[in-house]
């Protein structure tokens, strides 16, 4: 077993680190406005931050997972409104085209996705169907020379700046989950609406939308995949997209430990830095331990997925355990840090609302359980 770092992954981190310095300018004003950090999502573009598993004939990065992992963690650390709107581009929009995507469409949508010079988002959850994804009450009903598309996606994701939709829908709901598919819808189309912007709790500057499918025309050659593959296609994406939101939550995590050790040396209590105290030094170890052990079942589950073996159970123990670890890490970080902890200048309480998204979507806790327990069960 060899923990150490590849020269690669060595500097995708320096790079991605480097570039997160710049995300900490105005953060505070995004966060408060909710402002969709355009400027930065461009770098990213540039930096091959959004195409980063694509193939470079494809416009990607060619990276594995586990440099797209880190490249995650370092955004989060500093912006995990950054981190999500890279993975939910990259994980849930471009691992499907790429990976089921016919040549017509990966030329068509896939290689101005992985350039940058567009953005995706992946509708698969519906006013009733989020943890319970085949009841799917969205249609797409064949037309003979198009599919007509009716219903409402909710939570959506870079909902409102994308340019490329993947949207599950049922096509024979007396097949059930059998009988669902995938289509690629393009912005503006007629009958295409975006309903109003979410005013969430965290991750408040990628924007989050539902979307308004009323008799949208939907041409044959943009349905992805084989005929009924839409559910197992949903859930093998979102397999992916699990390992995306863990090195989300291990990023979090890591910017809230980061900064309060850093103010632990700095702030005095009773005469001495408060890292002099017990108290103090118990939490940071646990954080510091607690961290250690979420990268390795996040890079782990990477790695599984890199080497091309099962990685359905290791992304959801990295998402589930990651996202607990970051609730839990952030709390701490307000805790050691006060008052000041309170206040939006020293970013902690930030990274604890952003914190909590990381136990919901992709699955929530309870669902990654479920999906862990069955893996064990089966
Ligand atoms: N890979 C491939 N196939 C899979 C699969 C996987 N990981 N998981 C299930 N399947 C297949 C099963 O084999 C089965 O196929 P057959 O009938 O041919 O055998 C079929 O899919 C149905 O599976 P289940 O009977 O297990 O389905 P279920 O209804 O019991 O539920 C679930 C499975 C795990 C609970 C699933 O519904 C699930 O993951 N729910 C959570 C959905 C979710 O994560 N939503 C998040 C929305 S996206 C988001 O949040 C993005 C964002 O904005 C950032």
């Amino acid at each position: 077993m060899d923990f150490t770092q590849t020269e690669e992954h060595r500097l995708i981190r320096e790079t991605a680190k480097e570039f997160a310095k710049s995300l900490l300018p105005g953060i505070i004003e995004r966060d408060e406005k909710a402002l969709f950090p355009h400027k930065q999502v461009t770098q990213m573009g540039q930096l091959g931050f959004m195409g980063m598993m694509v193939d470079q004939k494809y416009n990607g990065a060619g990276l594995d997972t586990l440099a797209y992992a880190i490249a995650i963690e370092e955004i989060s650390k500093v912006d995990a409104s950054a981190g999500v709107i890279m993975s939910a581009h990259n994980s849930l929009v471009l691992y499907g085209l790429e990976a089921y995507g016919n040549e017509q469409q990966k030329e068509k949508y896939l290689k101005p996705l992985a350039a940058g010079n567009k953005l995706g988002a992946f509708a698969l959850s519906e006013p009733e169907a989020g943890s319970d994804a085949t009841s799917q009450h969205t249609t797409a009903i064949d037309k003979g020379d198009h599919y007509l598309l009716n219903g409402t996606k909710n939570w959506i994701t870079n909902g409102g700046n994308a340019d490329t939709y993947i949207v599950i829908a049922q096509t024979s709901p007396e097949l059930g989950h059998r009988g669902i598919n995938v289509f690629i819808v393009e912005k503006g189309v007629e009958g295409f609406a975006i309903g109003p912007k979410e005013n969430k709790l965290g991750i408040r500057s990628s924007d989050t939308h539902s979307l308004l499918f009323t008799d949208v025309k939907i041409p044959k050659e943009n349905r992805l995949g084989d005929e009924g593959f839409g559910f197992k296609f949903a859930m093998k994406t979102l397999d992916g997209g699990r390992i995306g939101i863990a090195a989300q939550a291990l990023g979090i995590a890591s910017g809230a430990y980061e900064a309060s050790l850093n103010y632990s040396k700095e702030r005095k209590t009773f005469g001495k830095a408060i890292c002099e105290h017990q108290a103090i030094q118990f939490k940071l170890a646990d954080m510091e331990m607690e961290i250690e052990a979420a990268r390795l079942l996040t890079y782990k589950a990477a790695w599984l997925k890199d080497q091309g073996l099962p990685y359905v159970k290791e992304a959801a123990m990295a998402k589930l355990f990651a996202s607990e670890v970051a609730m839990k890490t952030t709390v701490e970080a307000v805790q050691i840090h006060g008052g000041y902890g309170y206040v939006k200048e020293y970013h902690v309480e930030r990274m604890m609302r952003d914190a909590k998204i990381t136990q919901i979507y992709e699955g929530t806790s309870e669902i990654q359980r479920l999906v862990i327990a069955r893996d064990i069960l089966k």
